[in-house]
């Protein structure tokens, strides 16, 4: 994005419209996030550089059934499977978060610059001084905006013009991933392991939407960025707690989840989806944090959630597997069994691919975010 329907680029005092796309007619969106599937296409393209400009062209996005809830309220929905309508938190999820009250909140810079990128009649000049008031989201920005996808005469060195080139997708996509890592904000050993799983279950979900059809690049990418956030919220809020948790996954055959409801007596798929609840994130979102460790709810759940569902669990599995989470690396080949596959009716050569996107893309965006 960046250019203007007729090649022009936005004048700096225009507001910035909904792109136009190159498919014809405006991409869905979903706010917060309100990305289309071009946005992280490009964060990808910041990893591989100037070879991305010949990546095959994304799919068009599919429009969520209600855009306003991503429910799925066609005639014959199972009401049963629509997971925005879980019971309540449990009591030791809501002392668990009440914890964690800061984090609660979006954090200022989120909700700002949400809010302004969501604001049809917010200029580039309005939008960059909001862009400059974080020095983490400013920096992304402008070295986006410098990447060889990007980059075509002289460098690009004021944020104005950084976020003209760039467009509303990807500087909402920067901002996204910058409110993940700031949630991440403790940066010891766990939680640079938490981020890299976090990046690493982005990148496999992206590539299986290359082979799934009806989930965008950019659903995939965020929802496997948000799916652990109640890892976060858990080891924020009992750092020894959960690094013991942790340390006994990676050795023991019971789940996290177990282990973190016989300590916590909660999970972080409860803590994680009640997160996203309170920064009223899209349910989609909110369902993949609470759900992807159940296979059985994701076979049951709408076809619009299954497949993000889906996509996310087997994502999880594949980041696992390859060594980013608690437990060694196993051979990959072992994976050909997983119960997701037959939800999304995928080859088991999907896992591969997901594998190797992994094995290419991580540590270049680990160098972009931290
Ligand atoms: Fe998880
Ligand atoms: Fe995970």
């Amino acid at each position: 994005m960046g250019r203007s329907v007729d090649g022009r680029k936005p004048g700096v005092n225009e507001p910035l419209r909904p792109e136009v796309s190159p498919k014809g007619g405006t991409e869905p969106v979903c706010a917060p996030c309100r990305c289309t599937d071009e946005g992280m296409g490009i964060l990808r393209s910041l990893v591989r550089g100037s070879s991305a400009k010949g990546a095959p062209a994304a799919r068009p996005a599919e429009r969520p059934t209600n855009p306003d809830t991503h429910r799925n309220t066609a005639p014959g929905a199972n009401p049963a499977a629509q997971a925005d309508a879980p019971p309540g938190p449990s009591s030791a999820c809501l002392e668990l978060m009440g914890k964690a009250k800061d984090l609660e909140t979006l954090p200022a810079f989120a909700t700002r610059m949400l809010q302004a990128l969501d604001d049809p009649r917010t200029s580039p000049a309005v939008l960059a001084a909001e862009v400059s008031h974080d020095q983490a989201v400013l920096a992304l920005v402008l070295r986006t905006a410098n990447s060889a996808y990007y980059r075509s005469s002289g460098q690009v060195r004021d944020v104005t013009e950084a976020i003209v080139v760039l467009g509303l997708d990807t500087v909402r996509q920067i901002v996204l991933a910058r409110l993940a890592r700031t949630v991440l904000r403790r940066n010891d050993a766990l939680q640079q392991m938490l981020w890299r799983h976090a990046l690493a279950t982005s990148v496999a979900a992206q590539a299986c939407t290359r082979v799934i059809r009806g989930v965008t690049v950019a659903h995939a990418f965020t929802a496997g960025l948000l799916h652990d956030l109640g890892k976060a919220v858990m080891h924020e809020v009992a750092p020894a707690q959960y690094a013991e948790v942790w340390e006994l996954t990676g050795r023991s055959p019971r789940t996290s989840i177990s282990l973190e409801r016989q300590r916590f007596g909660t999970d972080h798929a409860e803590v994680g989806a009640e997160l996203l609840k309170a920064w009223t994130f899209p349910v989609m979102y909110q369902s993949v944090a609470r759900l992807h460790h159940e296979p059985e709810a994701i076979a049951a759940a709408s076809d619009k959630e299954r497949r993000l569902l889906a996509i996310v669990s087997l994502a999880n599995a594949v980041a696992g597997w390859l060594g980013h989470g608690p437990r060694p690396a196993r051979p990959i080949d072992e994976m050909t069994e997983h119960p997701m596959l037959d939800v999304l009716g995928a080859p088991p050569s999907v896992i591969g691919r997901m594998a190797m996107e992994i094995e290419v893309e991580l540590s270049g965006l680990v160098g972009i975010f931290g």
